[in-house]
């Protein structure tokens, strides 16, 4: 399959950022909302990735607006996906609003047409099976802002075919992202290790091991994570971080339990950044909440924290989702961390790794089970 349109339903801040990727490298682009004061704030969106394109000599003036000449607009779901080779959703986080649009595109879409979801958690064979095509359902999951990160998960559902395997890969490839395949599970390869991780340090905070303080700065300085956990989690809001653990909690079961203080917080509506206050305060004094350091020795706490996250990665792997090279590849652009979890793993040693883990399997019990691959 030659993808050459592209129809984006949503356009909200991934379906913008997807058009603009997509406009950019050439395809003809219909981006799709429910009206059209929804529409002019995703232009306005993709109007100013152009602007910075042209500022940062990324794209010259009448390149800008060549890219803008490929990007149409419209509310009908049913016109934009009428003749188009690939339609990617970008709509709602809600299987029942996804589900009626698939319904819905699957009849007004070609035979031909390849439907994509960008879906951060939901199902891509539950989505393929509404539909008269589950061979031509694949997800997409693009990683926020779309124009900087470079990641692009591609969702393989129970009966997505080889071919639109590919053609989603080859759309991602031309948009410039780097493509790794994950097979259709809670989380994909990212978020699943990611909310992991970030668990565990609620954890250690909680079990009065170290300050929030104290395991940020451990991290960033140890692991090369570019924002400590806390201040990642405040960033992002602490709302999306407790949707994300409690999809992961309700289909993996207890090891993804969403922490007492992140339900604490969020109930207080302490959501991070957006509200002035989340791990941290943001009024003048950012560092408001200063606690009596613990001490524990940095080095130590990193692979306290980390040694969950290794044996995350380990199980996708065991669980068939990903391989190790693309679950390394997923994590350096997807996060942002100096290396992967597999380059970790090599550089501190099975052995070392397995005893660690050992110790706590019998302090906290089996959340820190041995995964196969140390048996
Ligand atoms: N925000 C992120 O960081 C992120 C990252 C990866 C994936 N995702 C996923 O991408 C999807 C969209 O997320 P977002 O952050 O862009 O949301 P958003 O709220 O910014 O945008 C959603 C847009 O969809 C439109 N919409 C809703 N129903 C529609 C319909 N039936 N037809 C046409 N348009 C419709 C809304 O009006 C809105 O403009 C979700 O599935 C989300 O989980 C989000």
């Amino acid at each position: 399959m030659n993808v050459k349109k592209i129809a984006v339903i949503g356009a909200g801040l991934m379906g913008s950022g997807i058009s603009y990727v997509s406009a950019w490298s050439d395809y003809d682009v219909t981006m799709v909302d429910i009206n059209d004061e929804a529409i002019g704030k995703g232009m306005e969106r993709l109007r100013s990735y152009v602007e910075s394109g042209v500022k940062r000599s990324k794209l010259s003036d009448s390149e800008a607006e060549d890219l803008l000449g490929r990007v149409k607009t419209t509310t009908s779901v049913d016109d934009a996906v009428s003749n188009v080779d690939l339609v990617i959703e970008a709509v709602y986080e809600d299987m029942d609003v996804k589900k009626d649009l698939f319904k819905r595109m699957d009849a007004a879409a070609t035979p031909r047409t390849i439907l994509a979801s960008n879906t951060s958690s939901l199902s891509i064979s539950e989505l393929g099976k509404v539909t008269e095509r589950p061979d031509k359902v694949v997800g997409m999951h693009y990683f926020s802002p779309v124009p900087a990160m470079k990641l692009l998960e591609i969702i393989i559902g129970e009966q997505t075919s080889e071919d639109t395997i590919i053609a989603a890969i080859v759309v991602g490839e031309n948009q410039g992202k780097t493509t790794v395949k994950a097979k259709d599970s809670p989380g994909f390869i990212v978020n699943r290790i990611r909310a992991k991780m970030g668990r565990e340090c609620i954890l250690t905070y909680e079990r009065g091991i170290a300050t929030l303080r104290e395991i940020d700065t451990a991290l960033k300085e140890q692991y090369g994570v570019p924002m400590g956990p806390f201040e990642l989690s405040d960033f992002v809001g602490l709302d999306v971080s407790l949707g994300t653990s409690s999809t992961l909690y309700r289909e993996l079961g207890d090891c993804f339990q969403p922490p007492e203080t992140l339900k604490r917080l969020v109930e207080a509506g302490t959501l991070g950044r957006k509200s002035g206050s989340g791990f941290y305060e943001y009024g003048e004094d950012k560092e408001s909440v200063l606690e009596e350091p613990k001490g524990v020795d940095p080095e130590w706490l990193t692979l306290r924290i980390i040694l969950p996250y290794l044996r995350e990665a380990m199980i996708e792997v065991e669980e068939g989702i990903a391989t190790k090279e693309d679950i390394n590849k997923a994590m350096i652009l997807g996060t942002n961390y100096k290396e992967g979890p597999f380059d970790t793993i090599e550089r501190l040693g099975l052995d070392m790794i397995r005893e660690e883990l050992k110790k706590l399997h019998s302090e906290f019990g089996d959340c820190y089970s041995l995964p196969k691959m140390l048996q």
